[in-house]
């Protein structure tokens, strides 16, 4: 008999993190390593969100919360939700949490039971599935490839809906890919939902404010007001305000739902941390100037990189609408030689190759569940990329 329990042996290890360890031991080794697999941006935490934290310290909000957060940040979540996304909501209804992933976490331990289907597009951000699992679920994806511009179709959906379903989990813009649902593609989807009342959406909408060439973000409870009573709409400060250390997430949804989860955290982990809620108030009250000109640095270094990795051979990059990710194909590179002579069957051999031979890390395909591909996170500098994309560049024209 295991000590470890059934449970985790169903779960995964994080292949992002493998990747990041993998380069710090070239790196160690004293290779010259350029990391593009960060899933966070390059910048500081923006001066008056570090005050405002600071500013908590000094007046001793260094204390126990309520469970699920500050009634403060709750109301100024409550705000955010009306003035961004016309979405009507009330303190009960929200719950923070240490981090989105701990807020998607705390739905799904909240309402699957063993046999309860999740339907996650792919490509998808490595933790649903697993999270799912580590909730005694069932994950089913959808693949939804490069010729749908990595987007679920209606169609897809509909077939993919059993009695079983509970949830589905939305993600746009996109981890991996970057692809974001214009208004009229997430409405063909809130079509399908309502015709299955059983389904439930849980929308990931943590990178909102990532979208660029005056694409407009929408999530579904605005798109479909029908579905408000059956969504959780999940978010957090992580991304768009360079917070992902602070470790604040949030959602807004039905308040028995917001309990049940208020009930996991209380039995857990407790409250996310204070002097971080303090500050998250200030990052969603305060000016949110700076969140254009880090949308412009990423639109430079967005636009570089799909530039770059379209000229390599082999490789096809669409642009996306936003994150700071792309997520190319390598389908012509399969089958090919790299000129340390390992041949190519699939992304993960590419990816280990082209940090092996060439010291630029990326995260295969695979592991987002949609190859073959890899991902590349942008959040880094200008320099940095363009010398990474020159040695994917001579990576490729070197396969045979
Ligand atoms: C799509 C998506 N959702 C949620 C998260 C988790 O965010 P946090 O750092 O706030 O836990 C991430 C982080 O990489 C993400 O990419």
């Amino acid at each position: 008999m295991s000590f470890l329990s059934d449970t985790l042996s169903r779960v995964k290890p994080s292949p992002t993190i493998a990747v990041t360890t993998k380069a710090q031991e070239l790196r160690a080794a004293g290779r010259d390593v350029i990391g593009l697999g960060a899933g966070e941006p390059d910048f500081d935490t923006p001066e008056n969100i570090r005050e405002a934290g600071k500013r908590a310290i000094d007046e001793g909000k260094t204390r126990y919360t309520a469970p699920d957060g500050i009634i403060e940040l709750k109301q100024a979540i409550c705000d955010k939700l009306k003035r961004d996304n016309g979405l009507n909501y009330s303190p009960k209804q929200v719950s923070v949490g240490t981090g989105g992933k701990q807020i998607l976490y705390n739905a799904l331990m909240a309402t699957l039971n063993p046999g309860d289907e999740v339907i996650i597009p792919a490509p998808y951000w490595v933790s649903y599935p697993d999270m799912v699992l580590l909730a005694g679920g069932e994950p089913v994806t959808v693949e939804a490839g490069i010729e749908t511009d990595f987007k679920m179709t209606a169609a897809q959906l509909e077939a993919a809906i059993t009695p079983k379903t509970k949830w589905l989990i939305f993600n746009s813009p996109s981890n991996p890919t970057g692809a974001a649902y214009s208004w009229d593609e997430l409405k063909a989807l809130t079509d399908v939902l309502m015709r299955h009342p059983q389904v439930w959406v849980m929308t990931d909408d943590m990178y909102e404010h990532l979208v660029f060439d005056d694409f407009m973000f929408c999530t579904p409870a605005e798109v479909e007001p029908g579905l408000y009573d059956r969504t959780l709409t999940c978010n957090g400060v992580s991304k768009a305000y360079a917070m992902t250390g602070w470790r604040i997430g949030y959602a807004a949804g039905p308040e028995t739902l917001i309990a049940a989860m208020r009930k996991i955290q209380s039995q857990s982990t407790s409250n996310p941390c204070s002097v971080s809620q303090w500050a998250a108030v200030e990052a969603l009250n305060g000016t949110q100037e700076f969140i254009a000109a880090n949308n412009a640095t990423f639109v430079r270094r967005r636009n570089m990189v799909v530039d770059m990795l379209n000229a390599a051979p082999g490789i096809s990059c669409p642009k996306p609408e936003g994150a700071f990710y792309v997520y190319p194909s390598i389908k012509d590179c399969i089958g090919k030689t790299t000129p340390a002579g390992t041949m190519i069957p699939d992304d993960e051999t590419f990816a280990t190759a082209l940090l092996e031979e060439t010291g630029v890390a990326v995260v295969f395909g695979a592991a987002f569940g949609v190859s073959p591909n890899f991902r590349v996170s942008y959040a880094t500098s200008d320099d940095a990329l363009k010398e990474a994309c020159t040695r994917i560049q001579q990576f490729c024209q070197g396969l045979k």
